[in-house]
């Protein structure tokens, strides 16, 4: 599949003025197969597991296949497993509330200094309201976890350790087999950020081996306000809700209060219907992949990429050199220059960028940073994407030095 063909599926494109998009990490462009499934609200729009007349039928439908299609695309055992959210946000705040309300002081929860915001502050939240202890795992130089610490990190009183997937900043993919072994050896469940890895796909989460998995739509070619968190069989069962409300409940009474069944325990209120039919087009659309065709153009963009910023004497790589060990998710610092005037000088040439901490303060203080420009790829990027970028940086410097 050519770029140009890829890119013919992405309506951005057919756009007056593409910019050259690099500031996928943040948001992907949308497909136009989710676009196209949203439009058939047009013929069942109504609200789901309420009423009896086939206009409801039709959307309660529409909602249950976009379950299944998200269940497919991570290969989950069961459709039932998936729970939508608004975001990895929602999801990850989901298992904290939830998971958390399981846990007593002094309990441990492990996570590591490369968390995005959302997989550190509801931890310390959760440790604020209940007094568990929140350990954080070191990062290697290079920005990796340092999985080798896990030995001395993980005792009995562990309950979860929680990592991403990715890093929204270095790229560098977490050892998960490392993770999952030193859990199963105290007994300690796994809680993996995958809001990096699914649009860089496929993600298997019975192979991954962990009890749960957060990602957003937005970031896999599908609409924003819609997440998924999948759990591993039987696990939700045993969890309080998080969110209450309306289609969660069994009996409600002033005596009495009882719950529904996962999923719908926690998908209170009208869930993100349109959203999540989309969400699983895009998840359709995926699976149809030539996934190793596609590692191979990102590898080779980010090759490109980064032989070229290690021609600029300046500028600073903030992630793992080695190919293998990371995405195409590519920060820099630029010497004596802030990351927000990089992204403004490279933004009038159309090159679209995001700098700053990234909502990785924790990472930045690790590495000793005050922040990065990041350039992050996506299938549908090519080499003029990543040319565009060095020469405006070159630009940049001329101007900005
Ligand atoms: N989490 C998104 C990012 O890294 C917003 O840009």
């Amino acid at each position: 599949m050519s770029i140009a063909e890829l890119r013919g599926q992405f309506p951005f494109y057919a756009t007056a003025n593409p910019c050259h998009y690099l500031d996928n990490a943040a948001t992907s462009q949308i497909h136009r197969q989710a676009l196209t499934a949203m439009a058939g609200q047009e013929s069942c729009r109504a609200n789901v597991h309420r009423s009896p007349y086939r206009l409801a039928e039709a959307s309660s439908h529409a909602y249950g296949e976009a379950r299944a299609q998200v269940a497919r695309f991570v290969n989950a055992a069961a459709a039932d497993e998936v729970v939508f959210t608004s975001g990895a946000t929602a999801a990850l705040n989901l298992v904290a509330y939830s998971f958390g309300e399981t846990l007593q002081a002094g309990d441990e929860v492990l996570i590591s200094a490369a968390e995005h915001h959302s997989n550190f502050v509801p931890w310390l939240r959760l440790r604020q309201r209940t007094g568990i202890r929140l350990r954080v795992l070191p990062l290697l130089p290079d920005g990796r976890i340092a999985t080798a610490s896990l030995a001395e990190m993980v005792t009995e009183r562990c309950r979860l350790i929680a990592v991403t997937h990715c890093s929204n900043v270095t790229g560098a993919v977490t050892d998960v087999h490392a993770v999952v072994a030193a859990a199963r050896a105290v007994g300690a469940k796994v809680l993996l950020d995958g809001a990096q890895q699914v649009q860089h796909g496929p993600v298997d989460v019975q192979k991954l081996g962990a009890d749960f998995y957060a990602f957003s739509s937005h970031k896999c070619f599908g609409p924003t306000g819609v997440g998924v968190l999948w759990t591993r069989g039987g696990v939700l069962e045993r969890l309080p809700p998080f969110l209450t409300g309306g289609g969660m409940v069994g009996l409600v009474s002033l005596e009495t209060l009882s719950f529904a069944s996962p999923p719908a325990r926690f998908e209170a209120g009208t869930p993100p219907v349109a959203q999540a039919v989309g969400l699983g087009a895009a998840a359709a659309w995926m699976m149809t992949l030539p996934w190793a065709e596609v590692h191979r153009v990102e590898s080779a963009l980010l090759a490109r990429l980064l032989d070229g910023l290690a021609t600029f004497p300046t500028v600073r790589l903030i992630g793992p050199a080695d190919l293998e060990a990371r995405l195409p998710i590519v920060s820099f610092e630029v010497r004596g220059i802030h990351p927000h005037d990089v992204c403004q000088v490279l933004g009038e040439r159309e090159v679209a960028l995001r700098g700053g901490n990234h909502c990785a303060q924790p990472l930045f203080a690790a590495l000793g940073s005050a922040g990065a420009t990041r350039a992050s790829i996506a299938l549908y990027n090519d080499a003029a994407d990543v040319d565009a970028l060095l020469d405006g940086l070159e630009h940049a410097l001329k101007v900005l030095s």
